[in-house]
Order: C-alpha cells, then sequence, then structure tokens
C-alpha cells in the first residue's frame, strides 16, 4: 500500500466539489436567514452566520481561502473556516440540515447554471451559422445522400439545418434547468425536518420555482444531472457532425471550404498541409461526454433509497461535460465564423457534370402525368445514355430526349440547377425564397 492511497483520499472530493463553493454559501445564507426568521436560531445568530459565510466568498473569489485537505469536502472547509471567523456559533448553521440536501441544493443551483450558460453559448454559434447562410442563399452546393451527390441544395439551406439541431439542443436545456429548479432544502438526511422551516421562503431566495416533494427522492435524485448529460450528449452530437462536415469540406478533395488561419496546424513534416483540429477535436471530445452519461446512468442504476456516497461520483463527470460542451461550442462558433467558402467549386459539384438534375427531369415528366415510378425508369436510362455519350443532359437535343420519352418539350432545356432549386418551394424547402424567409425567422429568434 503506498501513502497515498489512504481512505480519506479515497472519499474525498474537496479537489473537485470546490468548485461549488458560490452554490453553496448561496444555500447557506438562504438557510440561514430563514432559520433566524422562524426563530429555530436567533436573528443575531443568523446575522453573524450570514456575515462570516459572505468572508468567506470572497476569500475564495480571491484566492486567499485556506483549503484544507483533511477535510474531505467544500461543506467541512466552509464550516470549520467559519467556525474560525465566527465561534461558536459556527455549529448552529447546519441545523435543520444535512449534507444530503444541501449538495442536492448546490447541484442544482450549479446545473440551472450551466444550463443556461449552454444556452448562451449555442446563441452565439447559431449568430455564427445565419451570419454564413445569409451570404450564401445562392450558393448552390450538391445535397448528399450516402454521401452521393443527390439534389442540389443552397448552402445557407444547409447550414439551417444545423440552426434547427441547435434550436432543439435549447430547448432541451431550457428544459433541464425547469426541472432542476426545485428546491430540496428541508429534506434533511432522508425524513425531512423537526423544526419550523419555511422551505418556501428558502426557495423564493435561491429563486427555485418550487420544492421538492418528496424528502427521499429529494436527496437521493440526480435525474437534473442525467438531463444536462444528455442535452449535453445531443448537442455535442450535432458539433461533431459539423466537426466532420468541415473536416471533409476543407479536403482537397471537397475544396469546398477553407478554414480559417487560427483553426488549423501545419503539419510537422508536411509543409503543404492544413489539419483541420479543431473540427477534429470537436468530434473526438463528443465521446467522453458519451462516457459521462453512460458513466452516471450505470452509477444510479442500483442505489438504494435514499443518499448513497456513489452519489458524489455525479460531479467530475458533470464538470468535464461542461468544460467539454462549452469550450466546444466556443470553437465550432469561432471555426464557423472564420470559414471561407469556395463558390465556385461549390457550384461545379452541385452541377455534378449535369447529372445533379435527374431528379428534375424525372418530375418534368411526372408533371406532364407519367407515372413517377415510370418517370425514375425512363430517367435512369437517359442517364445511362448520357454517360455513355460523354455527354452533359444539357447537351443532349430534344431528339435525344425524345428517344426516352414523348413528353419530353423543348421546355426541358431550360432546366437548370437554378431552376431545379427554385422549383423547391415547398415551406421547409430549399429553394431561395424559402429560405430567404427560414433566414428572417432564425434571425427574429436570434433578435436580429
Ligand atoms: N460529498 C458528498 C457528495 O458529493 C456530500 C454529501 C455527503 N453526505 C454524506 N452523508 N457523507 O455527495
Amino acid at each position: 500500500m503506498t501513502e497515498e492511497y489512504t481512505s480519506l483520499s479515497y472519499t474525498a472530493s474537496i479537489h473537485y466539489d470546490r468548485r461549488l463553493y458560490k452554490e453553496d454559501i448561496a444555500g447557506s445564507i438562504a438557510h440561514a436567514r430563514m432559520l433566524g426568521d422562524r426563530g429555530v436560531i436567533s436573528s443575531e445568530e443568523a446575522k453573524t452566520i450570514i456575515t462570516g459565510l459572505e468572508i468567506i466568498r470572497s476569500e475564495i473569489a480571491e484566492e486567499i481561502f485556506p483549503w484544507n485537505q483533511d477535510l474531505e469536502d467544500l461543506h467541512m472547509n466552509i464550516e470549520s473556516r467559519l467556525h474560525e471567523l465566527i465561534g461558536e456559533t459556527a455549529g448552529k448553521l447546519h441545523t435543520a440540515r444535512s449534507r444530503n440536501d444541501q449538495i442536492a441544493t448546490d447541484m442544482r443551483l450549479y446545473v440551472r447554471g450551466v444550463a443556461d450558460e449552454a444556452a448562451v453559448q449555442i446563441r452565439i454559434l447559431q449568430r455564427a451559422l445565419v451570419f454564413q447562410a445569409e451570404q450564401h442563399v445562392h450558393t448552390a452546393i450538391p445535397g448528399y445522400t450516402h454521401l452521393q451527390r443527390a439534389q442540389p441544395i443552397v448552402l445557407a439551406h444547409h447550414l439551417l439545418a444545423y440552426f434547427q439541431m441547435f434550436e432543439r439542443d435549447l430547448e432541451r436545456f431550457s428544459q433541464t434547468r425547469t426541472r432542476a429548479n426545485v428546491l430540496p432544502l428541508g429534506s434533511g438526511a432522508l425524513a425531512g425536518s423537526p423544526y419550523p422551516l419555511d422551505r418556501e421562503s428558502v426557495a423564493k431566495e435561491l429563486e427555485f420555482d418550487g420544492i421538492t416533494k418528496n424528502s427521499m427522492d429529494a436527496v437521493s435524485d440526480r435525474d437534473f444531472v442525467l438531463d444536462y448529460l444528455y442535452a449535453a450528449s445531443a448537442c455535442m452530437a450535432h458539433l461533431s457532425r459539423l466537426g466532420e462536415e468541415f473536416v471533409l469540406w476543407s479536403s482537397e478533395e471537397f475544396g469546398f471550404l477553407r478554414l480559417g488561419e487560427g483553426d488549423t496546424t501545419g503539419s510537422s513534416i508536411m509543409p503543404q498541409k492544413r489539419n483541420p483540429d479543431l473540427a477534429e477535436l470537436a468530434r473526438g471530445r463528443t465521446g467522453r461526454v458519451y462516457g459521462h452519461l453512460m458513466g452516471i446512468l450505470t452509477v444510479i442504476k442500483g442505489l438504494p433509497l435514499a443518499y448513497n456516497r456513489d452519489l458524489q461520483e455525479d460531479k467530475e463527470a458533470l464538470f468535464d461535460t461542461v468544460d467539454t460542451l462549452l469550450s466546444t461550442l466556443a470553437a465550432v462558433a469561432r471555426m464557423v465564423d472564420g470559414a471561407s467558402f469556395n463558390v465556385e467549386r461549390m457550384h461545379q459539384a452541385a452541377d455534378g457534370g449535369g447529372y445533379s438534375l435527374a431528379t428534375e427531369l424525372a418530375d418534368y415528366l411526372a408533371r406532364k402525368g407519367v407515372p413517377f415510378r415510370q418517370a425514375h425508369g425512363i430517367v435512369r436510362n437517359l442517364t445511362l445514355y448520357a454517360a455513355e455519350a460523354a455527354k452533359r443532359f444539357d447537351e443532349m437535343t430534344l431528339e435525344e430526349y425524345r428517344r426516352f420519352s414523348p413528353h419530353f418539350d423543348d421546355d426541358i432545356l431550360g432546366i437548370t440547377v437554378d431552376s431545379a432549386l427554385d422549383a423547391r418551394r415547398v415551406p421547409g424547402g430549399t429553394a431561395p425564397s424559402q429560405v430567404e424567409a427560414a433566414l428572417k425567422r432564425a434571425k427574429d429568434q436570434l433578435g436580429l
């Protein structure tokens, strides 16, 4: 046994739970005030405790707080310091409270705060997407299925697809906030409290929407942590997909975009390279966030009611998720902002040697009354013929078209990428007129 692996170091959480000091002190101040108001302690005592806690808060903020590693957690560190500052009265703060309802309160306050921070960062990223989209309402690019060129779309439409994904993420964080925003204090260790507490007033001071309804559940519930981890996982999935597309698009093979100077790194041996590291790390760090979600689901699954020490494991998983998510959102927003798109190259690819309009030709026949299935077959044969003859669709004569169907008329020669785009005017479609409307809605949502 090495010296480092003591029981105290095994159970201690002080090296990470100190991150919750603001929440912990806010909860203690509200608790002390209420104890004073209800006469559980005297109002003088409440005042002394609150003043002491405020001093501690500034000591921690100024990084002059004497952290003691021998006291296992944040709560004990604060209480012990309070003792040094105000003496015996410090011991009264923990009246009608347990570390179990205390930590549950801290964690709910914390999750509420970081859910709000995620929402702010998501908005910044959405703004970057909208900023780019505004400049590319008429930029044709290939739309893909199976990563095969399928139909032309406009770049703004593609970027606004991500706007929608992040809009849903925002909603998930807001729901996470709502479910987290309930006060557990007053639940005691698990059974409630024999003192005449006013839980509602504590809830009000801490800006909770209400109080928890079952003391057993309140001290052992970490669903709100799962909610955050899931919202973060879904958001990371979206960031990862965007990262992956930027990796592809910035490759020489695609050549659709050039990443900003600060968002790439050179290779140490191949001077021509610009590696999309930032996009790759956004993709790569998604894994650890999923891992934390699985981790906490697993921690919770076998626990008998009520509080168990296993629950302490929620913190590092959550903190790492918060850091990963917020830094990735910021990095990806910068990356989107700094990207410059190669409009020429995208248009060429959208045109796809003329064959990207195959669906458009089938729709043309369908509009003339040919059943779509049959039209599809006709255009398939026509495409094989064109490829064989090394001709683009727009290089074929009407006479050649007619060999495949008598329904082709000379207006077939007017079908272009732009006409195909304009035609997709259904709500939610890629027609520039629809995309303009979508952009306007997006800007309204962002308050732009
Ligand atoms: N450090 C603990 C946690 O994070 C605080 C609660 C401790 N409660 C207890 N009965 N030991 O969950």
